[in-house]
């Protein structure tokens, strides 16, 4: 009772402090609600609510005062800055630049971090994957990569993405040099040198395409189960979530996150965005705000989803217009950093 009062002050106190003005120009609709997403995140007994980030926004003020908000973001994800390519660019040369700056600006701002990557198929440096490596010199690769960055980072990350996008649609393992060389066993490879560089960091598999069902959420859960039984350290599963306007089923979500937490791993939502064919209208603005609740509402009802990223928080800062022609508006805030209905969207599901 004293927590709940308290909140609802400091609630209170926020809104005030943060309530936004409407822009005169826009006709768009806009929302309303001024209830801040990560504490609102954290009153339902989540961890987080984050936001991924890259190092060249973070020149923008008017952006970096919205993302440093810790009633807003509780959590980063740098979008770029903790890949293959840009950690160790060249064999055994390591830059931490751009990692340690995004590091620094949530521990100035009282955030956990996910770091995200540490194996994954693309944005490899080129020294990778033009040389033949037997499997002994790849695994020694590997495991010098992923025991230097993790070391370099320990105790500063709340989870890592030790492994990204491993599987195919159809459910088979993705071919790449890891896989090609290695089998499955690159990712206990990583896992395990994850584990040892950082025995209190959450440990996590990274994939898209597992909110819905079919050969490839099952493959996931056939692939965590296999590890379980291994002994093989997996603490996470994250379900990526890069939504097409309309395409959200809560049940089929649901379900495959059931079937991950079942076996005794946590679960995040960890690249959310709503993509909407553009132009677009207001009506699709409320069917993203609708689309938003729907995904959020999940993780509330699964107790072992831990908390939800959105793959940037402003449509100024998002990969979709690049990466889906055509495409876009799939953030919660407008490129003017002005929140559309889809914030208000998220805080209904975060209440839900
Ligand atoms: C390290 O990375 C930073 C950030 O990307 C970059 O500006 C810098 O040039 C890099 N340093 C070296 C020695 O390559
Ligand atoms: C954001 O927070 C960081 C870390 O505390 C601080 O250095 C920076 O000045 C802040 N930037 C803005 C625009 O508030
Ligand atoms: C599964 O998908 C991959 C990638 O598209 C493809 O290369 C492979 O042939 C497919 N395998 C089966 C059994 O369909
Ligand atoms: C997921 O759970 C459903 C309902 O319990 C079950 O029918 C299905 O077989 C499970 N899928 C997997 C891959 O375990």
């Amino acid at each position: 009772m004293i927590f709940s009062l308290g909140f609802a002050t400091l609630l209170s106190l926020l809104q005030v402090a943060t309530a936004q003005t409407t822009t005169a120009t826009s006709t768009a609709p806009g929302a309303t609600s001024t209830v801040p997403l990560n504490y609102a995140a954290q009153a339902a007994g989540k961890l987080y609510f984050g936001s991924a980030t890259d190092n060249p926004e973070l020149t923008d003020v008017p952006y970096v005062t919205i993302l440093n908000d810790t009633a807003m973001f509780g959590q980063l994800t740098p979008g770029n800055s903790m890949k293959w390519d840009a950690i160790e660019p060249e064999q055994n040369v390591f830059n931490f630049t751009g990692g340690d700056q995004i590091v620094a600006l949530a521990e100035g701002t009282g955030k956990i971090m996910r770091g995200h990557n540490l194996v994954w198929y693309s944005q490899l440096p080129a020294w990778v994957t033009a040389t033949a490596w037997t499997a002994d010199e790849l695994t020694s690769i590997i495991q010098t990569h992923v025991t230097t960055e993790v070391s370099h980072y320990v105790g500063k990350i709340y989870a890592w993405d030790v492994i990204n996008e491993p599987l195919n649609d159809n459910g088979t393992f993705r071919s790449d040099i890891f896989y090609d060389t290695l089998g499955s066993s690159y990712i206990s490879i990583a896992l395990r040198a994850a584990r040892a560089a950082d025995p209190n960091a959450k440990l996590y598999i990274n994939e898209y395409n597992l909110e819905y069902s079919g050969p490839k959420i099952d493959a996931m859960v056939q692939l965590v189960s296999d590890l379980k039984a291994e002994g093989v350290p997996i603490d996470g599963i994250g379900i990526e979530s890069h939504y097409i306007l309309g395409e959200v089923s809560a049940s089929e979500l649901k379900a495959n996150m059931l079937n991950l937490t079942s076996l005794g791993v946590d679960v995040a939502f960890t690249e959310l965005d709503v993509r909407i064919e553009l132009p677009a209208t207001d009506a699709d603005l409320e069917q993203q705000k609708s689309d938003y609740t729907t995904i959020v509402s999940v993780c509330m009802e699964v107790a072992d989803c831990v908390g939800v990223t959105v793959w940037d928080y402003t449509d100024k800062y998002s990969w979709i217009p690049a990466s889906f022609p055509g495409y876009g508006e799939a953030c919660p805030w407008d490129e003017n950093l002005v929140k559309k209905p889809a914030y208000d969207g998220i805080v209904a599901g975060l209440q839900s």
